[in-house]
């Protein structure tokens, strides 16, 4: 049986004490302080046999401790959507989303074509409240600007600013959960992580839609296909492996093996592409589905070295983001997914994948694919 620590844990100093607390599971404990030994350990799913071998007995007895506190729980009762949140309520990443010109003149367009004068729209994942504003300027009667950030307020004064605070009402919560006092035209969403699925917010969208949609009306993006090729040559691995070689006396392979099993996101030259990319899924926005499929490739060259995976985003009938290596750059890049550099194989290669959700954080991707002879799982994020 596997244990982590909750995702918002806050530790202080009582005295001789560590007082461990978490909002969202509203739990706090009073612990000796090598417990701090436990709650680091368990930042991953653990078990006790794990805690015994790697800590000791004794050290054992405070993790049945903090199981029995409610602060290491089963890893499929952990959301980490504190965590995450306070992810977006940062300056940095909205930088890089509002940066992303691609990113921003696809959606102005999608939303300009789309929202007419006098319609209800809801804005889903709002941030900085760029969709929403572009839904006001199109002529929307009144934009629901939803979100669960800290950085709400901001959204706010843009709005105030740009003289659209009458059309614009922004909402703090979830927007699986909200019920607005209409239902709405058109949702528009952009909530896309790493390989699309890495923020986990597609289930969020489709209980989303299902509470506050007209009937007949429309989900801006419409679709989204998934992208995978393999890699060519050795070059991305060994670049990917290079920041945790050994050096000074020190052994890093660990890191190595843990980097290996992670996805990468970085810019795949197009020409590193060992074939022709191959779609892996097209989901109909906003679908809840876990994908999965069968992809094959015909090599055109001698060695591969893992694969680039990237998505297409269908934002109506006729427009399309790309963010593939041949598309224009934006923030996502592509996401390298490192295997040991091998010979190509002789003939095609059919690799089965599946993409679903983290155990321990739903708001992470895990990849899970597997072709003759070979396998790998990788956590995106
Ligand atoms: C990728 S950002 C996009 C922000 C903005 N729409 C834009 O295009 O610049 C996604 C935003 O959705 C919010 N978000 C994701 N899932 C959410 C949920 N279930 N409920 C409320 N907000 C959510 C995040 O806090 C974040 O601000």
């Amino acid at each position: 049986v596997l244990h982590v620590r909750v995702a918002d844990l806050a530790l202080s100093f009582e005295g001789p004490f560590l007082l461990a607390r978490s909002q969202s599971v509203g739990k706090a404990a009073r612990l000796p302080p090598p417990a701090v030994a436990v709650l680091s350990f368990c930042a991953e799913p653990r078990s006790r046999a794990e805690v015994v071998a790697q800590l000791g007995t004794p050290l054992a007895g405070l993790y049945d401790g903090l199981v029995e506190a409610g602060l290491l729980v089963p890893p499929d009762k952990v959301r980490h959507t504190a965590a995450f949140f306070h992810n977006f309520a940062g300056i940095e990443i909205h930088r890089r989303m509002l940066g992303d010109t691609a990113r921003v003149a696809a959606y102005a367009r999608a939303i300009s074509a789309t929202v007419k004068p006098g319609m209800a729209v809801l804005d889903a994942g709002t941030g900085t409240g760029l969709l929403a504003l572009l839904a006001a300027r199109a002529g929307a009667r009144v934009v629901y600007a939803v979100d669960n950030s800290d950085l709400l307020p901001l959204a706010d004064e843009v709005a105030r600013a740009s003289g659209l605070d009458g059309v614009v009402k922004t909402l703090r919560g979830d927007f699986a959960q909200v019920r607005l006092p209409e239902p709405v035209d058109v949702i528009i969403t952009e909530t896309f992580g790493a390989f699309a699925l890495a923020e986990g917010s597609v289930p969020d969208l489709a209980a989303c839609v299902a509470h506050n949609l007209k009937p007949g009306g429309k989900v801006v993006p419409n679709g989204v296909v998934l992208r995978i090729a393999p890699v060519e040559g050795r070059d991305l691995w060994q670049e990917t492996q290079a920041a945790f070689e050994d050096r000074l006396g020190l052994l890093f392979g660990p890191l190595r093996q843990a980097a290996s099993a992670r996805g990468r996101v970085t810019d795949v030259p197009a020409d590193a592409l060992a074939a022709p990319p191959a779609t892996l899924a097209r989901l109909q926005y906003p679908s809840a589905d876990a994908p999965s499929g069968q992809v094959e490739f015909a090599f055109q060259a001698q060695e591969w070295c893992g694969f680039a995976a990237w998505f297409d985003v269908l934002l109506d009938d006729e427009l399309m983001l790309g963010t593939g290596p041949d598309a224009p750059p934006t923030h996502w890049r592509q996401v390298f997914l490192p295997v040991p550099p091998q010979p190509a194989p002789s003939g095609a290669l059919r690799v089965s994948m599946r993409l679903e959700p983290s155990a321990d954080d739903r708001r992470s991707l895990d990849v899970i694919a597997s072709w003759p002879g070979g396998g790998a799982r990788w956590r995106v994020r």
